[in-house]
């Protein structure tokens, strides 16, 4: 009954990485072609759970806008805008709260891992995160999530909440959407600790690679990442105690297309001496293009803004109607 249809959100709370790159941008710049409806997001709202300098976050969410274009998602095939101009966004997210069940979001492993000892200190938004995320997606009955490992445990709950709401109201209104993970590298774990995954809300610079870095800075990040002294195998399985250097290979695997197993059996033998600046230059072959063009589009930041306006009222177009029909069934 639910005819199929893309929706994914990125937060411009910083500068997109690699780990970005790989588990999102490119992607969703895939699906696009695969002729699907693709609606993709800036995601402000979830970003300011944590505090975000405003100036900083007008700037980081016309790069992340520009980091979209430049990785291929083109703005006429698909939906491009940002969540914070789309309000029904936050009022069907308010409902969900009503829907949500206080058990279901102490599960959340990401909000353990991101407030650790200090959850008395965290925003309510924060810890609501999920259920606004449930909004988005249901908002557009959105039937498929790309996302990266980590956001997986947070669709689940989005299916939860959607079939709590059909069973409450005894409808079929909400579509059960399905994560979709997959390829290399779902997961590009952190330069600095293989435990930790690459993010772009890090405190260290060092930890990853940014989509803006230049080719420098790239080779010195992967110079600098953690690893051990032993050489590659030439199987996975002598990758499995290591995961920083596990982690390399998964992200030479991820930007040439070839998998792990043929990475180690290429440099089977060599040291991280021989592999790093190796990476470092297939890294920046592929991001090499991908930050001019973001510097291109971000020198008219009008331009940005009359796009994501386009996107907005694309969005809204379809958002309107689906609160609007929630609330009636909700009595409202
Ligand atoms: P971040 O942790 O960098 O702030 P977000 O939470 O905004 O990233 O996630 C945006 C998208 O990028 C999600 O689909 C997420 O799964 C993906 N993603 C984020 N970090 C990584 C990573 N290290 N490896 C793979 N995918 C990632
Ligand atoms: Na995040």
């Amino acid at each position: 009954v639910f005819p199929p249809r893309i929706f994914s959100g990125i937060q411009p709370s910083g500068g997109l990485t690699l780990g970005n790159y790989l588990g999102a941008l490119r992607r969703f710049a895939e699906k696009q072609d695969a002729g699907i409806e693709t609606i993709y997001c800036l995601v402000d709202l979830h970003a300011i759970t944590v505090w975000q300098e405003p100036e900083r976050l007008r700037h980081q969410t016309r790069e992340a806008a520009a980091a979209f274009i430049a990785s291929g998602i083109d703005p006429a095939r698909s939906i491009l805008f940002n969540q914070s101009q789309v309000s029904a966004h936050a009022e069907l997210g308010w409902m969900f709260n009503c829907v949500a069940r206080l058990g279901w979001m102490n599960r959340m492993t990401q909000f353990k891992d991101k407030v650790g000892k200090n959850a008395e200190k965290a925003s309510l938004g924060l810890y609501a995160y999920p259920s606004l995320m449930a909004a988005d997606i249901l908002v557009y009955h959105a039937t498929h999530v790309p996302v990266g490992e980590d956001q997986k445990q947070h669709v689940e709950l989005t299916r939860d909440i959607a079939a709590k709401f059909n069973h409450d109201y005894g409808v079929d209104f909400f579509p059960m959407p399905e994560p979709v993970i997959e390829g290399a590298a779902t997961r590009v774990m952190s330069l600095r600790d293989g435990t930790k995954k690459m993010s772009k809300s890090d405190p260290s610079d060092a930890s990853r690679i940014n989509l803006t870095d230049d080719a420098d800075t790239i080779a010195q990040k992967f110079r600098k990442a953690r690893t051990d002294p032993d050489p590659l195998p030439d199987n996975l399985d002598g990758l499995r105690d290591r995961p920083e250097a596990r982690n390399l290979v998964n992200i030479y695997a991820a930007l040439s297309g070839k998998t792990a197993q043929q990475v180690v059996e290429e440099f089977a033998g060599q040291g991280f001496g021989a592999f790093k600046p190796a990476l470092a230059d297939l890294a920046v072959s592929v991001l090499a293009p991908i930050s001019t063009e973001m510097t291109r589009l971000m020198a008219d930041p009008a331009e940005i803004d009359r796009i994501l306006g386009q996107g907005a009222a694309r969005a809204e177009a379809i958002a309107q109607p689906i609160l609007a029909r929630t609330m009636d069934i909700m009595g409202m």
